[in-house]
């Protein structure tokens, strides 16, 4: 595991940049961490350095957001007002985590929510917050 602390946005910017170099497609990213941690900002500055010329936005009241670059389809989800796994089966959410498509990318927040429907590997991203702009990334792959 990785721990990184941050201590302002543009820190978090400069860590999710170097986070989205590493992205070749494929991959699947659980973002946690109570509200306001950052889980979204973060997401939005790794699509921005993907090149995502779309404004991200949180998808808490549509569930998920797509986005496409020239390499990547990218599926930003927040389960946050999914309160069981079947209500996230019956969204469809199988068929972008388990489709093995290598050219996609998955985020997701609030995963605790429909945990039991989640196997296979993830990246783990747990956010904390230290104080007003100071952040903990704890990243294990
Ligand atoms: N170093 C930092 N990194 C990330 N966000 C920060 C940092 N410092 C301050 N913030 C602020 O913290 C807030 C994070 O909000 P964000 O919506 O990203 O949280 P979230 O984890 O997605 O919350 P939710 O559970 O509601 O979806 C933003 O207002 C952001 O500007
Ligand atoms: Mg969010």
């Amino acid at each position: 595991m990785e721990t990184i602390i941050v201590k302002n946005l543009k820190e978090t910017k400069e860590l999710a940049s170097k986070f989205a170099k590493l992205l070749v497609g494929g991959e699947k990213i659980i973002l946690s961490g109570d509200l306001g941690a950052g889980k979204t900002t973060f997401t939005k500055y790794v699509l921005e350095a993907l090149g995502v010329k779309d404004t991200v936005t949180s998808p808490t009241f549509t569930i998920m957001r797509e986005y496409k670059t020239k390499r990547f389809k990218i599926y930003h989800f927040d389960m946050y007002r999914i309160s069981s796994s079947a209500e996230a089966l019956e969204f469809g959410l199988d068929d972008y985590l388990y489709a093995g498509d290598s050219n996609s990318l998955v985020f997701i927040e609030w995963a605790e929510n429909i945990q039991d429907i989640l196997e296979g590997k993830f990246i783990n991203i747990k956010i904390s917050i230290e104080s007003d702009d100071r952040r903990k990334f704890e990243i294990s792959r």
